[in-house]
């Protein structure tokens, strides 16, 4: 046997092997237990030949080791290139979500009271007659008590019609001065039009402290309407009647879409109906222990429904409660 030419020829084919299949056959091939060497090493008869032979042997095996070790990188490189991630691709779009346009408006509206120093509180949609009507001066026979008019759930439990309870509740609790808006959902015994849904919200608001006067009021409502509707706005008041109030106005702002000339939103007259509004009745003071010759309040009262209609020309309440994403996306 050649040693030399085994040597040079088991070098070429394990240094030339592709991929570790390639590499195993020659492994088989020069180092197997049929392969010339072996065959050779077991027919050794000096000492000086063997040496020469295992010195091959390791040799091989070494090569076989380092090629195998090459292979196996070369490999993890490719596996590395072919499946990289490229995080700085586009993802695909997801679709999200927003708030509903009435939730978006009673946050404009809380944050314009934040910003006058207001306190938002939360009131229950489950009221007793006491704090929903009589503290706020409706007698007994008042129409809006008729079940007609309101949903009775038990005796003297109901669900309320208007968020002005949460004004008795939380003077009942705390002395003047008080700043607060409630802005929640309320219920009547309404059939679904145009103008009405049986549910829908409202805004309370109430001040109540020394010297608290109607300018207070307008100054108070012409922030909230040139945030809503336009710094141009301007708010002007009719008299009105709400038994928790005395005087009572309705507020209205100018129209923001003919800036007062006259269109079909403001009816021709350069003005749109904002809310019911006046000085706290003192009646409703003496009724939660507060003293009129004291203090004195405002309050006022919002939908906001009609915010939304009026400041987006939807034509139809219903239209806010139908959940028609067409809609609803614009916003
Ligand atoms: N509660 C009245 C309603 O639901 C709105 C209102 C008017 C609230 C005048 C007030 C107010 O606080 O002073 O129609």
């Amino acid at each position: 046997m050649d040693a030399q030419a085994l040597e040079n020829e088991a070098k070429s084919a394990i240094s030339g092997a592709k991929t570790l299949a390639e590499l195993d056959d020659s492994r088989v091939r020069y180092l197997g237990r049929k392969s010339e060497l072996k065959q050779a090493l077991r027919e050794v008869r000096d000492p000086e030949t063997g040496r020469v032979l295992n010195t091959l042997r390791e040799e091989l095996e070494l090569a076989i080791e380092e090629q195998e070790a090459a292979l196996r990188g070369a490999d993890l490189e490719q596996r590395l290139a072919e499946e990289r991630v490229d995080v700085t691709l586009p993802t695909r779009a997801t679709q999200r979500g927003h708030l509903h346009l009435i939730t978006q408006i009673r946050r404009e509206v809380e944050d314009v009271f934040l910003g006058l120093g207001y306190t938002i509180v939360d009131g229950d949609e489950v009221e007793d007659t006491w704090h929903l009507f009589d503290a706020l001066n409706m007698p007994p026979g008042h129409v809006t008590r008729s079940p007609l008019h309101t949903l009775f759930l038990n005796g003297d439990i109901v669900l309320r019609t208007e968020t002005s309870a949460s004004q008795i509740r939380v003077m009942e609790g705390q002395d003047p001065p008080v700043f607060i808006v409630s802005l929640g959902r309320v219920y009547r015994r309404d059939t679904a039009d145009a103008t009405h849904t049986p549910i829908f919200h409202q805004c309370e608001g109430l001040a109540v402290a020394s010297g608290i006067t109607l300018a207070d009021l307008k100054g108070t409502l012409l922030q909230l309407a040139q945030v809503l509707f336009g710094e141009d706005r301007r708010v002007r008041f009719m008299t009105d009647f709400f038994p928790f109030t005395e005087p009572s106005l309705q507020a209205a702002v100018s129209c923001f879409l003919c800036e007062g000339a006259g269109c079909s939103v403001c009816k021709e007259t350069g003005w749109i109906e904002m809310g019911g509004s006046g000085l706290v009745d003192p009646n409703v003071l003496r009724n939660v222990g507060y003293d009129p010759e004291d203090v004195s309040g405002f309050a006022f009262g919002l939908g906001l429904e009609r915010i939304a209609m009026l400041r987006h020309g939807i034509p139809d309440m219903r239209d806010l409660w139908q959940n028609d994403l067409r809609l609803l996306r614009q916003f």
